[in-house]
Formats: C-alpha cells, structure tokens, sequence
C-alpha cells in the first residue's frame, strides 16, 4: 500500500502533479498518460448513449486529496468540484487527523431498501398477516430474479411491512425489500426485484400496488466514521460549540451539512456514483429523529482530544452504472484505491467527517471568507505601496471597507499618511527579532543567529495632562530618567504586531520604539548606540541577566551573528537577498528564566554531551550565517530543522511546537523550529517557495502568525 501522504502538491504544476502521483504508485503509468493527454474526459458519443438530447459534455475541476488513513489503509480522495477551499481543507483535515491514527469507520450492514406500496386494502390486518404467511415464498421467488447477484454473495435478505393511513384515511401498506447488492450501487438490481414482486405481493394483500422503486433513505447501510484531533483549547471548543448550534437550530443545520455533503458529493461524483441519491438520503436521514439536525457530533475527550464522529447512509457501487462508461469515474475510483463498495463507503464517511472539521475549524478560528480576504487584501495594499508602517493599517481598512481594489488602497494609505503629519504625534519605530540558529548555545558562549521583524512595534507619543500608558510603571520611570526626560505629562501608545512572552523580543522593540519617539519629539539626538544602551537598561530591568541580543537587534534592525563569552560580540551579516519567513505562536507560554535553569540542570548532569550539543549550535549558526548571506535557503532550511532537533533533544520543545513545525514542513517550509527559548513560545519557518500556504495551514489549526516586514539591506 503506497504512503498517501505527498506535501507540497499545491506547489506543482499540474503534470508535475500527475508524475508525482505517478512516481508513488497512486496512479498507473497507462493511467498517468490518459490525464496527460486528457483521454480521460467522456467521449461526447458515450455521453449521447447516457441520457437524452446530448449536445456535449460539460467539464468540472478533477482534484485530489492526499493524507488519507481510513480503518489503517491509505487513501488518496479524488474529488470533482468547483469550489475552491473544499480540497486544501480536506487535505489539511486528514493530514491532522492521521496525527492520531486517522479515522475509523464501521458499518451495520449494507442493505439497499426496495419499497412496494400497495393501496386499496379491504382489509389492513389480514393482509399483513397474509404478507407474513408468504412472505418465506415470496423471499425464495424474488431471489430468482437476479440468480448471478446470489451466485456473488448477495440477494434478498428480508421483507418487512410497515402500514400507514394516507391523508384521506385510507390504509397504505409499504413492503420493504431488503437486498444486499454487493458491489453494485444497486439501483437497477432492487428497482428490477420490487416490479417483478410486486404483483405477488399486491395479490396477498387483496390490494393494487400504487409504486415500487427503492428507497434513497438507506438507513440500512449506515456508516459511522470517528476521529481524533489536537487543537488549542479555544479552537476546539468553538469547534464543538458550532456543532451544538447544528443540533439545535434545522437553519444552521442545512448549512453545516451542506458542509459535509461538498466532500461526501465531491467524491461521489469522481467515482461515479449517484450524488442526488446520497444526498437525498443524507438529508432524511439528519431529519429522521423528527427534527432536521447536524450529521455529526464533536465532543471532547478525557484527554483533551477534540472527538468527532459523523452517522449517515451510504449506498455506493464500485461496479456498474457510469462506471462502466465514463473513463474519468473509472480513474477516480482506481485512484481511491478501494476494493470494494464498502470500503468506498467508509472512506467518504471519513471524508464527510473532515470536510466538516475543515469547515468547522476555519469558522471558529478566522472564518471562511476571512483567510481569502485577508490573502488578496495584502496583495493590494503592497501594490499599492502601503509603507511597513502603515502596511496593517491599510490591509485592515481595506478589509473592512469590503472594497478591497487599489484605488481603495490608495485612498486609506493617503488618508493615514494625512492624519500622521498632521496631528502633533511623534513616533518611534523598532524591531522585533526571531533566533534563527543557536537559541541555548548562546547562554554557553556559542554563536547565535538572529533576524529582526522589522517596524514590528510603533510607539506615539503625544502631550497630555498627566503620564498614560498601559506598561509597568517603573520601566516606563527607567525610561524617562535615563532619557533625562523631566516632563512627565506624555501619552504614550504602544502598537505592536509582537506576542507579549513568545521569544520575540517585544519588551526590547518597546523600549527601544519609546526612545525613538522621544527623540523624534524632544529632538534629544541619542544615536542608535545610546537608543541600545537605554533599552539594554530596560531589559535588565524586565529580564534579569539579559544577553543585549534583543535590544541591539531591536535597534539595528540588520541581520547579525552573537557570541557572548564574557562580552557580547556582534557581527552584521549582509544579505543579497531576504528570507521569507514566517512566525506562528499557540497559547502556550513559556519562561525564559525557567528554560533557561532546566537547560542547565540537565547539562550539569550530562555535561559532554550537552557541550556536544552547544559546538554543533555554534556550528549551525556559522554555516547558517553563510547559507543567509548567499540566500542558499533549502540548506538554510535543512539547518533549522537539525537546530530543531537538538533544542528538543535538551528538553527545551513541546508537543504544540513540535505540531506547529510539522504543520509547516507539510505546508511546505524548507525549515522550521522552535525560536528563542522554547517551552511554548513561538516557531519560525522558512518558505522560499512564499509564506501563504505554510500561514494558512497553521492558522487554520488555530495558531496565530506573523510575517516579518523587509529591512533597508546595508
Ligand atoms: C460552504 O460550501 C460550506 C460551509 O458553509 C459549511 C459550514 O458552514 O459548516 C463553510
């Protein structure tokens, strides 16, 4: 069975796609060459032998969606579709979902319902008791109809009779014919079984048969599939908290099931089957209870685990039908790599259970319009040249004037532009930074690589009546003495696009962003030594020992190599080219000064080979160093993930880190890791290939990220 994981197709072209299914043995070479040279659309003249009045064919969207594990087998989901999100989401949703084994789905039964309703019944209770009394000849004659179908296993297996009163009072009697059908969808075989018995069975109830033709409520086919899914706690809350809307309000539940029928309608469409009929019973089914309600249901598991778990009826072939004729349904269906109806039965339960997740978790975390509006509103306000300081400003008006066209753009970026010169603020401008090799080592002497976010906080300042602003009041104190600032009536306003504890040296950008302002607006003049200096002082207070990394990155806002052995020694790196990375932090938090002890505990026991650990940092930041300055980024990337390696091997990742960096490999990163001192925080990916793939996949977990600006290049 070939791995159905395969990261980074969206990065294909669509041949290279094709190889690629074709190198892992998911697609046959003759089958490969049939997309290739697009054999495998339906020829018009076997469509004109499908239906009536034929003028063409129609084309729709064939895709795939890898990262399948239904019941321990691989599957790759063939879907046809037009709307865009429905395959990212169900990649993304299996890739999640086989972190825990992926889904497991069971069956009772695979029985396709026949009805004959007979009308006109003199005499209700004797004709039941009269089907009862036949009904063992009435069995024996309607598996004689399709005696090939008993021959392969299937068959009629049970008649049942359920009696009604129609709207004018008369008796309706509904025999059901339950037939196993194997492979076979089954439509034909149980239409072809209710006709020919249906006289036989009209005669035992002295009545006339008024229709016979199967059921699409195959509530005797149903399959329930369940899956396990790690999420931040508010993400998976929301997640469950949507759900329980979907049981309760029938107008939320048309729509969250519309949800789960775009993947189960997807896949039922590439294999050939009959969506309607799946739809139909889907929907009466979500009614059956009396009320119209949610497919599924999402829980939380004793160890935290969102559970999730969807019942619908599922009546698939694998044979016949349009199979037989349509050369693209007959690909999807190899493509699955089933063997039999129910096992493609199974597999769209999974996929149904997570295109609902995917539909799910994107409404509790950013929306659904929210991450596509968001992705064309930073393409406008960048073409319209929105500074890095106003770049937030303008993609956030953009998005909520709705308008989001450049001249829109241009408009907001003017507007801001206006209001800063002409209000009597001052601003200061300052970095963030982003460890990119050799966080740990550092504290041992070894070399550090680090990056800044550059504007990542701007600081106004303006006069006011007495001192307001929302930081701890003795930095702010340290701030203005070391300034030599005597007037203390300032409002000072803090905009930052950095996480407060998440190893992205906020507190350092802050100070260093308040000295700036104050220069700008005192006209003080300390140069970019002394601005260091201040926010080094200011550090000290925050942090203890600081290492003077942050500050001094803060400040030159350049990419640089440390070593503190006694001093700090730095080093400007120059780059020819920028690295696209990108920042993703959860909930979680961790604490330097505790990192940093537990660090040094565990190498006070093992000392050779923590030491060992710290030269290979202190080798890793060299080498990156040199890989940063020629934009060599896939080997920069391979050293980031070795660096990951080893802060996981001294004790310093979690498990929501170790999630985050996998998401962004799979996503396509060339590197990710954990950045600064672990223990929750944040991580940073490298993504040459750009950041908005690896973005939306983590955020669509549920982590929250950042894009580092462009620095001015020395
Ligand atoms: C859109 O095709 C499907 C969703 O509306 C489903 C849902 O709301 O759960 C996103």
């Amino acid at each position: 069975m070939s791995d159905s994981r395969i990261s980074g197709l969206y990065r294909l072209d669509v041949d290279e796609r094709v190889a690629r299914l074709q190198e892992s043995g998911w697609l046959s070479d003759a089958d490969a060459n049939r997309l290739r040279e697009g054999l495998c659309v339906l020829p018009t003249a076997a469509a004109d032998r499908m239906i009536e009045n034929v003028v063409g064919v129609f084309g729709l969207p064939f895709a795939i969606a890898p990262n399948f594990v239904v019941n321990g087998r691989e599957h790759i989901v063939p879907l046809v579709v037009e709307e865009p999100s429905i395959v990212a989401g169900l990649s993304s949703a299996a890739a999640l979902a086989r972190e825990a084994g992926g889904f497991e789905v069971a069956s009772r039964g695979s029985l396709l319902i026949g009805q004959i309703h007979v009308s006109n019944i003199p005499d209700a209770d004797h004709a039941i008791a009269a089907l009862a009394k036949n009904k063992p000849a009435l069995l024996e004659s309607a598996n004689k109809i399709h005696p090939r179908l008993v021959a392969r296993g299937g068959g009629v297996r049970e008649i049942e009779t359920r009696l009604f009163e129609l709207p004018d009072g008369r008796p309706l009697i509904a025999v059901h014919v339950l037939v196993d059908t194997c492979d076979a969808m089954g439509a034909n075989l149980v239409n072809s079984i209710c006709e020919e018995i249906a006289p036989d069975i009209a005669a035992a109830c002295d009545g006339d048969v008024a229709l016979r033709i199967l059921s699409n409520l195959a509530d005797r086919s149903l399959y329930t599939a369940r899956a396990r899914f790690t999420l931040p706690s508010e993400v998976r809350d929301a997640i469950v908290t949507a759900n329980d809307i979907a049981l309760v309000d029938p107008y939320r539940a048309a729509t969250h099931n519309k949800g789960v029928m775009n993947g189960v309608d997807a896949l039922a469409i590439a294999t050939g089957n009959d969506w309607r009929a799946i739809e139909a019973g889907a929907h009466a089914y979500a009614a059956a209870g009396g009320r119209y309600q949610a497919l599924t249901h999402w829980s939380v598991a004793e160890n935290g685990e969102l559970l999730g778990e969807i019942k619908l009826p599922l009546k698939v072939g694998t044979v016949g039908g349009t199979l037989a004729n349509n050369p693209s349904a007959a690909l999807g269906l190899s493509l699955t790599g089933v063997a039999s109806a129910s096992e493609l039965a199974e597999l769209m339960a999974a996929v149904g259970l997570a295109q609902n997740f995917a539909a799910l978790r994107a409404l509790a975390t950013h929306g659904i319009q929210a991450g596509h509006m968001k992705l064309h509103a930073r393409s406008v306000a960048a073409s319209a040249g929105a500074p890095d300081a106003l770049f937030d400003d303008v993609v956030a008006q953009l998005i909520e004037s709705g308008e989001i066209k450049d001249w829109k753009a241009r408009e907001i970026l003017a507007a801001l532009q206006a209001q800063t010169s002409e209000s009597n603020e001052s601003t200061g401008l300052a970095a963030g930074k982003v460890i990119l090799l050799g966080e740990h080592g550092v504290v041992y002497g070894r070399h550090a690589l680090a990056l800044p976010i550059p504007d990542a906080v701007a600081v106004t300042l303006t006069e006011a009546d007495a001192l307001m602003h929302d930081l701890p009041v003795e930095f702010v104190d340290l701030l203005l003495d070391q300034l030599g600032v005597e007037n203390r009536n300032w409002r000072i306003g803090i905009d930052s696009s950095l996480p407060f504890g998440k190893g992205l040296g906020s507190s350092a950008a802050i100070a260093v962003a308040i000295v700036r302002a104050f220069n700008q607006k005192l006209d003080l003049g300390p140069d970019d030594a002394r601005v260091n200096a201040i926010a080094f002082e200011c550090e000290k207070m925050a942090h203890g020992t600081p290492s003077g990394v942050d500050n001094t990155l803060s400040t030159y806002a350049q990419p640089m190599l440390f070593r503190n052995d006694g001093g700090l020694e730095v080093t400007t790196i120059e780059v020819e080219e920028e690295p696209s990375l990108l920042i993703a932090w959860g909930d979680e938090k961790g604490r330097t000064s505790e990192l940093v002890a537990g660090v040094r505990s565990r190498r006070d026991e093992m000392p050779k080979h923590f030491d060992a650990i710290f030269d290979e940092m202190d080798s890793l930041s060299l080498q990156g160093a040199d890989l940063l300055r020629s934009g060599s980024w896939q080997e920069l990337g391979a050293l980031m993930n070795v660096c990951h390696g080893l802060l996981n091997a001294i004790g310093v990742s979690t498990p929501t880190l170790e999630r985050m960096v996998a998401l962004a490999r799979q996503a396509g990163a060339a590197g990710a890791k954990l950045t600064g001192a672990g223990g929750g925080g944040s991580i940073v990916a490298l993504c040459p290939d750009g950041v908005d793939v690896v973005e939306e996949a983590l955020r669509q977990s549920g982590y929250q990220t950042l894009v580092p600006g462009r620095y001015d290049r020395k």
